[in-house]
């Protein structure tokens, strides 16, 4: 039988009852020191309630300087875990699958937030000195941050960091962690050639510049319950065409090397650089890499990119094109997108809550 939007999806002994996946979103929406607040809980919660079979929580960075805003969500201590526990209680109660992304900002970190400008911040005023592999590129046209090019103890910290946070989200009750080695942020500057210009282990050649993800997914694979499923999500291509930069060929290279470590490749693209340059931009923008690389790896993808409508959305898992269907800004118009889409699409298969049934 094909599968549809309403299949499940068993990942490990992970039933996910659906395939849409709320998309990691950036909520900036922590009042200190990364810690989750009401916001999250009902922002998530809401997602939970609408339905989709996933709700991944925003970029959750690993260490104070992850973060992109000092109003970043993090998971770098018990505190973090006691503040996230209710919100993959009330998800997991709602019959979804609780998700956390593991992230790291790299050279990205240390600015406000968008509604406030993007600006770089500095140290002495809020603001921290962030991690990249290269300290000398900087392509954006806001100011250079403070700035520290990671050395090997940096490089082993790092790993830890992720470690601890994956520890710290089982406690809280995640059952899905996702490595965020997308969007240019600290794990993507290391895989790119037009970010990393490194003349050690970890620069240079594909196994180089890759390294750092094959460690990171491996140690979090490591302490992650057998059970339980990990993903991570890489920009499948710079959309550099122009020069020396991470492609498609190298995103279905590094996936088959995650292959033993990853339960499913979470398929976006872009963000390393200003000067890229989107092909289609439009509905299903990304979905052909997710293509790809489901297509040449077997492993299985989530599609993010555009998706907006339930046909469009159920027609991915049943042309067989992705296994999960990634809605980011669609959920953020609509938090019930996979309710109106049960409806739409005429199934059953998902089911109100009962204290809203009369509404039905
Ligand atoms: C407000 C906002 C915040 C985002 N934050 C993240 C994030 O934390 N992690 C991430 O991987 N992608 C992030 N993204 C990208 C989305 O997850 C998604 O990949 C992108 O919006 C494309 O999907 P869409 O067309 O369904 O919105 C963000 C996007 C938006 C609009």
């Amino acid at each position: 039988m094909t599968d549809d939007l309403f299949s499940s999806l068993s990942l490990r002994q992970t039933t996910v009852p659906n395939r849409v996946m709320v998309s990691p979103m950036c909520q900036y929406s922590c009042e200190t020191d990364g810690l989750a607040t009401d916001w999250h809980l009902v922002h998530l919660g809401s997602r939970a309630v609408g339905g989709a079979g996933i709700v991944m929580t925003e970029a959750t960075a690993v260490e104070p300087r992850g973060r992109i805003s000092p109003n970043d969500l993090g998971i770098w201590s018990e505190e973090h875990a006691e503040a996230l526990a209710p919100v993959a209680d009330f998800v997991r109660g709602q019959g979804a699958v609780p998700a956390i992304q593991l992230a790291h900002a790299g050279r990205k970190g240390s600015k406000t937030r968008p509604w406030e400008g993007s600006e770089t911040v500095a140290p002495d005023e809020g603001g921290w000195e962030t991690l990249a592999p290269s300290a000398d590129s900087w392509p954006y046209d806001r100011p250079k941050p403070a700035m520290r090019e990671m050395d090997r103890n940096d490089v082993e910290t790092l790993v830890d960091d992720f470690v601890r946070a994956a520890e710290y989200s089982l406690d809280a009750g995640f059952e899905i962690a996702e490595v965020h080695a997308a969007h240019g942020y600290l794990l993507h500057e290391f895989l790119s050639p037009a970010a990393n210009d490194r003349e050690d282990e970890y620069g240079g050649s594909f196994e180089n510049r890759t390294r750092i993800v094959r460690e990171v997914v491996s140690a979090v694979r490591e302490v992650w319950p057998d059970d339980r499923p990990v993903f991570v999500r890489v920009s499948a291509t710079d959309w550099l065409p122009e020069r020396e930069s991470w492609t498609v060929e190298d995103s279905v290279r590094l996936a088959d090397r995650l292959a033993d470590d990853v339960d499913l490749v979470d398929v976006s693209a872009g963000g390393l650089h200003p000067d890229q340059q989107i092909p289609n931009p439009g509905p299903n923008y990304q979905v052909p890499y997710a293509e790809r690389i489901r297509e040449e790896t077997g492993l299985p993808v989530g599609a993010v990119g555009g998706i907006t409508q339930p046909e469009q959305a159920d027609a991915l898992v049943r042309n067989e094109r992705a296994d999960l269907a990634v809605v980011g800004r669609e959920h953020l118009r609509d938090p019930y997108f996979a309710l109106r889409a049960a409806e739409e699409l005429g199934t059953d298969e998902l089911e109100w809550p009962l204290p809203y049934r009369r509404a039905v």
